[in-house]
């Protein structure tokens, strides 16, 4: 095992990554630009909430007590540089403000940094996800820049791992793609992922568009799965049919499977919604914007979910928001995360909000981050509390915490025993008994 590593960036991806490579036995340095995360990494506590991830920290972040001391950060690009045998760059790639394609101000700052102290032989990997045509530009970046030239390769190692599960993901990835121009590089992409490979893990060689593609092209199916059974939702809605049942029945079929078939508010988070809209933005650019059409649909099926749970909650309320109260319980984009990056529920509650309804917001992770976007909103410290008088409640993220709640104890605290269910996780025939109205989009009414 003769590779050293540096990550660079440590957000969800880099984070876990970083930590993650210790974890297979290699010597670690991660990087980030933001003083305050690297002193929290140093200490071993993560900067966002990660299931596993901490524990893993802690067993290698260097002077904790225990630890293997295989994993260090740092700010500086110097010290990545003398450390690295093989360089992951895995920071975040937004979308643009006020445009739909892809910010890749943050990738291309760690290249200008990192390539001009790469003075031996190197290997920079980019896993973050970006528009089809980076790599290679940033491959001949590096050389330029790069004492070493054309000793400074790069190769593209798309990351598939999903929030909630990083760690999981990371560990046993369930294929390892890499997109890569020399033997060198695939032979050294093979060593840093000798475990998994020997675990069974597929390993994908390809070229470095290839790679890039995969990870769009991934994100947009799933997206596509998602926005699909939305829009069956929105027949069922018109039918008197019930989109679980019909999910549940299309997902028996092998070759439609019944994972990403869950209908309710759409996807949000830091990956799916702008993924789909930079690679829009993308074939556009590369003069085929008649292939990804269909995407735009895809993304305004997904917005028009949100404002349906609006109308939906307008008409639980009689026809009027104002002044009304409003329980919202799930802030996060999901469950088992605090990221609240375009989440579907805070917008939803953002929504309401502004639209004159008195909103209580509860998630069991994501407080501080909701409270930094919407400091408006009222926050209540747990899902009874933030039900308290309300006239309705909205079930907007599927944290296992609600699917245990007790509708008798919750229908004592509110005003009105009505709860709108977003997700379509809450077991229906359950709050029915205890006389609650519930209603969810795509399902009958009773
Ligand atoms: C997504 C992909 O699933 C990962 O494979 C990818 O690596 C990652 O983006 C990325 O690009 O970094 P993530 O953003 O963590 O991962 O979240 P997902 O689990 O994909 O969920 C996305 C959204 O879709 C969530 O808001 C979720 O609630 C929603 N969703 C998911 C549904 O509405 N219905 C479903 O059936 C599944």
């Amino acid at each position: 095992m003769p590779q050293k590593i540096s990550v660079i960036g440590t957000g969800y991806l880099g984070a876990t990554h970083a930590a993650a490579m210790a974890e297979l036995g290699f010597e670690v340095i991660g990087l980030d630009v933001v003083p305050a995360k690297v002193e929290l990494l140093s200490q071993g506590v993560a900067p966002m909430y990660e299931p596993g991830l901490e524990e893993i920290l802690r067993r290698h972040v260097v002077g904790l007590p225990g630890s293997s001391g295989r994993l260090s950060f740092t700010t500086s690009f110097a010290e990545v540089a003398a450390f690295g045998d093989v360089h992951f760059i895995c920071v975040n790639t937004p979308q643009r403000a006020g445009e739909y394609g892809c910010d890749m101000t943050h990738f291309d700052s760690a290249v200008e940094s990192l390539a001009p102290h790469l003075d031996r032989p190197t290997l920079v990997v980019g896993k973050s996800t970006v528009p089809v045509g980076s790599a290679a530009r940033l491959a001949r970046r590096i050389a330029e820049l790069a004492p070493a030239g054309e000793g400074a390769e790069l190769a593209w190692n798309p990351e598939f791992l999903q929030e909630g599960f990083a760690v999981r993901d990371t560990l046993h990835p369930d294929r390892i793609v890499v997109g890569t121009t020399s033997e060198r590089a695939e032979t050294l992409l093979r060593e840093v992922y000798a475990v998994p490979i020997a675990e069974g893990t597929p390993f994908i060689v390809t070229d470095l568009p290839t790679s890039e593609l995969v990870k769009t092209a991934a994100n947009a199916f799933l997206a596509t799965k998602i926005s699909f059974i939305n829009a069956m939702a929105e027949i069922c809605e018109v039918a008197d049919g019930d989109v679980v049942k019909l999910a549940e029945s299309l997902g028996h079929d092998e070759r439609i499977g019944p994972k990403f078939l869950r209908s309710g508010i759409g996807f949000g988070g830091g990956c799916l919604p702008k993924d789909l809209r930079a690679f829009v933005a993308r074939a556009g650019e590369l003069g085929a914007s008649e292939a990804l059409q269909f995407l735009r649909e895809i993304d305004s099926l997904n917005v028009r979910r949100r404002a349906s749970m609006v109308e939906l909650a307008r008409e639980a309320l009689d026809g009027s928001l104002l002044g009304k109260r409003i329980a919202v319980l799930g802030a996060a984009f999901k469950p088992d995360t605090d990221d609240v990056r375009d989440s579907p529920a805070l917008n939803i509650a953002g929504q309401l909000h502004l639209q004159g309804a008195e909103v209580t917001v509860y998630d069991p992770k994501a407080m501080a981050n909701a409270r930094a976007v919407f400091p408006t909103l009222r926050y209540a410290d747990s899902a009874i509390e933030a039900a308290r008088g309300a006239h309705v409640l909205l079930h907007l993220t599927e944290w296992r915490e609600f699917q245990e709640l007790d509708p008798e104890t919750l229908g004592e605290v509110v005003s009105r025993r009505h709860i709108l269910d977003g997700r379509n996780t809450l077991d229906a025939t359950l709050w029915r008994k205890s006389d609650w109205t519930l209603r969810a989009l795509g399902r009958p009414r009773a």
